[in-house]
């Protein structure tokens, strides 16, 4: 048998990546740096087979390529999962493994090849269907004559909570994510917080991005005690945490024909 990894084009690998976002059902955080240009593909070749792929784009920089974020073997192969990881580690150099703790293969390969590893952000997905009333507030689409409070956190949003005429809230969600997902985010007015109007913002962005034909997600800080309560008020729940370790070495695997770049 001849394993091998060698650099390779996006476009080589987009048919396995379907089957990678088939089986990885939920919000990818990174989707959107394949078609940025931001990553670096590899193969994972079985004689002239391409039975699996890795990608590597920067931690810090986009330019430095030094993690690991995507790895896919068809179900097939995973008894050689080890040998083609070890290969992928050493054929692009990387020094970090970063994942999702929702998706198992990587998240396994992280704790099996990595160290230092440590989370800063949550992952949350579609939960339940809450049901916040607030009489007083008017949720709408965010028109041009609007004046809305300076934001310190987040973009200004399409959608807004009027309360006594003003704008106190602001939200909206992201497209540039897999099929079907969306991004939401969330500022209040801080003079407005802790009445409920963040959730209820939430809630009701929840039914917009359904209807724009997504399934809502969102990410935050673990340190965001707040957007973690509001995005939970408003039905959502936890599906992961964003992983990121270094990886312990990368030595060339026996039996392996592992080509860098
Ligand atoms: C996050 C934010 C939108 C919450 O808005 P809000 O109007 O205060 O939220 P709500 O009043 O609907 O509160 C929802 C839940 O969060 C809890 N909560 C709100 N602020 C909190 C805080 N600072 N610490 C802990 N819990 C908090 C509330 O108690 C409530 O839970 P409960 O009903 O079970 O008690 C607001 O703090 C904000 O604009 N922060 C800056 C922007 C930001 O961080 N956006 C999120 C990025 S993903």
């Amino acid at each position: 048998m001849a394993l091998s990894v060698a650099p390779t084009d996006l476009k080589n690998i987009l048919p396995l990546r379907k089957l990678f976002l088939q089986e990885n059902n939920f919000q990818i955080r990174y989707d959107a740096c394949h078609t940025r240009g931001w990553t670096d593909s590899y193969a994972l070749m079985y004689n002239e087979e391409m039975v699996g792929y890795g990608s590597v784009k920067g931690k810090e920089n986009i330019n430095d390529r030094d993690t690991v974020f995507e790895f896919y073997l068809i179900p097939s192969f995973r008894n050689q999962t080890s040998l083609y990881f070890e290969g992928l580690l050493f054929s692009s150099s990387a020094a970090y493994i970063e994942c999702q703790s929702n998706d198992l293969l990587l998240t396994h390969l992280l704790y099996q090849y990595g160290k230092n590893i440590d989370s800063d952000v949550v992952l949350f997905e579609e939960g339940v269907t809450s049901s916040l009333v607030i009489d007083e507030a008017v949720f709408r689409r965010r028109n041009e004559k609007d004046i809305v409070f300076e934001h310190k956190a987040e973009p200004v949003g399409d959608y807004i909570l009027e309360f006594n005429k003003e704008v106190v809230a602001t939200g909206g969600f992201l497209l540039h994510y897999n099929m079907p997902f969306a991004d939401l985010y969330m500022e209040v007015r801080e003079d407005y917080r802790r009445k409920g109007l963040g959730s209820f913002l939430i809630q009701e962005i929840k039914k917009q991005c359904y209807l724009a034909g997504r399934v809502p997600a969102a990410r935050t800080s673990i340190d965001n005690a707040a957007s973690r309560a509001t995005l939970t008020k408003a039905g959502l729940r936890i599906a992961g945490f964003m992983l990121v370790g270094c990886v312990r070495n990368s030595k060339p695997p026996d039996e392996f024909s592992a080509q860098s770049t």
